[in-house]
């Protein structure tokens, strides 16, 4: 089996390579690929630093080279770079833009793959199945180039995106991973505690979901970690702030905008129930979840304080339905 995962890896690097040529040395991945990524703003030193690729609009032009090269069937279909349907091969990820997705030590697990076209039928982004060595909700993209950055900066920027990732790193940020869009998973959050006790979620200014994300945000303070939250304005994600903005105004723009998680949510949830008693019971609740997380009674007491506080309500209710909490969790 230890082989058999060997075979994964192995035929995820050459996939990853023969991604990264068809990009930089066939006239379609130069024609297509390349300038999709120059016309997002990717300067070539980017696109080298995170292996971009591009896969050819063909229906099995990598499947084809990878098992004339010699790689087994059987491990291109567990990887889910190929597809075998009714006793044919199709490439997965066939004419799209490549980003692999890497461990921690840089071995490469799987990809995303973004369409060129404005179809609005098929998936913006396409990512590779789960497999015996890419767990999505055990990788978080970028972490293999942002490790270093991460540890010397104490602090890890969690974005949406992959291109969110690559164009801080342009901007001159490399602290910085993204889920990928899915929802935080506890091992995620793992991989970054093993670097740093501070992380700040940056969201896309599309508020979609907003509150719902801030779920996820409650198993990063079961860790123990420090959370910041970080919006962007309406139509604007990390991606194309940065493109706009130099190194110093994506800077301050940091600073001035990360909100201490317990407060942001606090303000949050009491203008949304200003004049609504019944939500505002319910939001208070919600608050308290999120407090009854952190693992520091020092810091509850400290967070219960700010939140009575902010969402003007007495302490003593929220140390109560704190307790309450407390118990049921017992
Ligand atoms: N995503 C996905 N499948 C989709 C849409 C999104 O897997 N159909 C994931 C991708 O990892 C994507 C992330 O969710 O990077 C964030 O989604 P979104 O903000 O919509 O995309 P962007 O990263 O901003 O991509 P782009 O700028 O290329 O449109
Ligand atoms: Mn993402
Ligand atoms: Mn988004
Ligand atoms: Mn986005
Ligand atoms: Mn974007």
């Amino acid at each position: 089996l230890a082989n058999e995962r060997e075979s994964l890896y192995l035929v995820s690097e050459y996939a990853k390579d023969y991604f990264v040529s068809a990009l930089h040395k066939t006239e379609e991945g130069k024609a297509i690929g390349l300038t999709y990524f120059k016309e997002r703003g990717f300067t070539d030193e980017t696109i080298k630093k995170f292996e971009l690729g591009y896969s050819p609009n063909q229906w099995s032009a990598f499947t084809d080279t990878a098992i004339k090269k010699g790689y087994k069937l059987e491990f291109l279909e567990k990887t889910g770079l190929t597809i075998v349907k009714e006793e044919k091969q199709f490439d997965r990820f066939k004419g799209r833009v490549m980003f692999p997705i890497k461990s921690m030590s840089g071995r490469v697990l799987g990809f995303g793959g973004r369409i060129l076209s404005s179809d609005k039928k098929a998936a913006k982004y396409l990512n590779s199945p789960e497999s015996d060595i890419y767990h999505k909700s055990k990788v978080l993209y970028g972490i293999y180039q942002a490790k270093q950055a991460i540890a010397k900066e104490d602090n890890c920027f969690l974005v949406e995106g992959y291109t969110d990732v690559i164009q801080f790193h342009q901007t001159g940020i490399e602290n910085v991973v993204s889920s990928s869009g899915t929802a935080l998973t506890p091992e995620q959050i793992r991989l970054v505690n093993r670097l740093t006790r501070n992380i700040t979620v940056l969201f896309d200014g599309d508020a979609a979901g907003l509150r719902a994300s801030l779920r996820g945000v409650d198993l990063i303070l079961e860790q123990g970690m420090n959370v910041k939250i970080c919006t962007f304005p309406e139509g604007e994600d990390p991606d194309s702030f940065a493109r706009e903005n130099s190194l110093e105004m994506l800077r301050s723009y940091l600073e001035e905008h990360s909100k201490d998680f317990i407060s942001f949510k606090a303000s949050l949830l009491a203008s949304e129930a200003k004049n609504d008693p019944i939500k505002k019971a319910d939001t208070i609740r919600d608050m308290v979840v999120s407090i009854s997380k952190i693992p520091d009674v020092i810091k509850q007491e400290v967070y219960i304080k700010e939140c009575s506080r902010i969402m003007d309500i007495s302490e003593e209710v929220l140390f109560n339905t704190l307790a309450q909490l407390l118990q049921k969790e017992k």
